[in-house]
C-alpha cells in the first residue's frame, strides 16, 4: 500500500537564542500533544539543539539540524559533524537549502558529500532543491531540478534503513509571501517522484516524502497538502511562532 506519513518541518534559520528556542519548543509541545499521524520536526540553530532536544524528548516532535559537515572529526574550524548532531538529539538534517547555495557557496558536489555522510551515519537528510525566478522564466525549472537531484543523490544507497526526504522550494517563493500555484507544485512533485523511480526504483519512489517549501502559512497549507505528491511542508517564517506552526501541523 502506498502510504507516506506527512512530515511538517520547521526551519528556524538564524532565529532564536537558547532561551527563546526552549520557550518556543515548550509551547509547541503543548500545542501538538493531540497530533496523530503526522511527523513533526523542528530545526533550531546548532546552539539550541541540545537544550531543545531535552524539551521535546517525550513529545511527538523530532529534531533536525540546518547543515552538517561530512567528516567525523578533525581540524575543520566552525564545522559540525554527523556524530555531533546525533549526540545532540537530531534525527534529521536539512541539506542544500537555497540560502546555503546562494550565500555560502554550497554546490551540488558539497551537497552530495553532506547527504552521504548524513545518511551513512543514520540521520535522515532533507535535500532542498528549487529553481530561481529567472530559471523558471527561462523554462529551465526541470533541467535545474534534474541536475540538483541527480548530483545531490549521486551514489547514495537507499533502502529500508536509509531514507531521505526531498524538499521542493522554489527560490522565488521563499520568504516572499508568493506561493507556487497548486498546478506548479504538483507538476514538479510528480516530476521528482518519477526521477526517484528512475534512479532508485518504484519502492523507494513510493516511500520517499517530497515536501513543498516557500511561504507555507496556516491559510494555504491544506490546499498544498491535498495534492497527491505533496507529503508535507518545510516551513520557515511561519514556524517561528508556535501558534502558527501548530495550525500548519493541524492542516
Ligand atoms: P519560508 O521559508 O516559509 O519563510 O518561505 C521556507 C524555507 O526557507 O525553508
Amino acid at each position: 500500500m502506498e502510504y507516506r506519513i506527512p512530515l511538517i518541518a520547521g526551519n528556524w534559520k538564524m532565529y532564536k537564542t537558547c532561551n527563546e528556542a526552549v520557550d518556543a519548543a515548550s509551547r509547541l509541545v503543548k500545542l501538538v500533544s493531540d497530533i496523530d499521524g503526522v511527523d513533526i520536526m523542528i530545526a533550531p540553530p546548532f546552539t539550541s539543539l541540545a537544550v531543545v532536544s531535552e524539551v521535546i524528548r517525550d513529545s511527538r516532535i523530532d529534531l533536525g539540524a540546518q547543515n552538517i559537515f561530512w567528516e567525523k572529526e578533525g581540524a575543520f574550524t566552525g564545522e559540525i559533524s554527523p556524530p555531533m548532531l546525533i549526540s545532540s538529539g537530531c534525527q534529521y538534517v536539512i541539506i542544500g537549502h537555497s540560502e546555503r547555495r546562494q550565500y555560502f557557496g554550497e554546490t551540488d558536489e558539497t551537497v552530495n558529500k553532506r547527504i552521504k555522510a548524513a545518511s551513512t551515519s543514520g540521520l535522515i537528510p532533507i535535500l532542498c532543491v528549487g529553481e530561481t525566478e529567472t530559471q523558471r522564466d527561462d523554462k529551465k525549472t526541470f533541467s535545474v531540478l534534474d541536475k540538483q537531484v541527480k548530483k545531490g543523490l549521486e551514489s547514495l544507497i537507499l533502502d529500508e534503513h536509509h531514507s531521505i526526504v526531498i524538499a521542493y522550494e522554489p527560490v522565488w517563493a521563499i520568504g516572499t509571501g508568493k506561493t507556487a500555484t497548486q498546478d506548479q507544485v504538483q507538476e514538479v512533485h510528480s516530476f521528482l517522484r518519477d526521477m526517484l523511480e528512475n534512479n532508485f526504483g518504484n519502492m523507494i519512489a513510493k516511500a520517499t516524502r517530497i515536501l513543498y517549501g516557500g511561504s507555507v502559512k496556516p491559510d494555504n497549507v491544506s490546499e498544498l497538502m491535498a495534492l497527491p505528491d505533496v507529503d508535507g511542508a518545510l516551513v520557515g517564517g511561519a514556524s517561528l511562532q508556535p501558534e502558527s506552526f501548530s495550525k500548519i501541523i493541524h492542516f
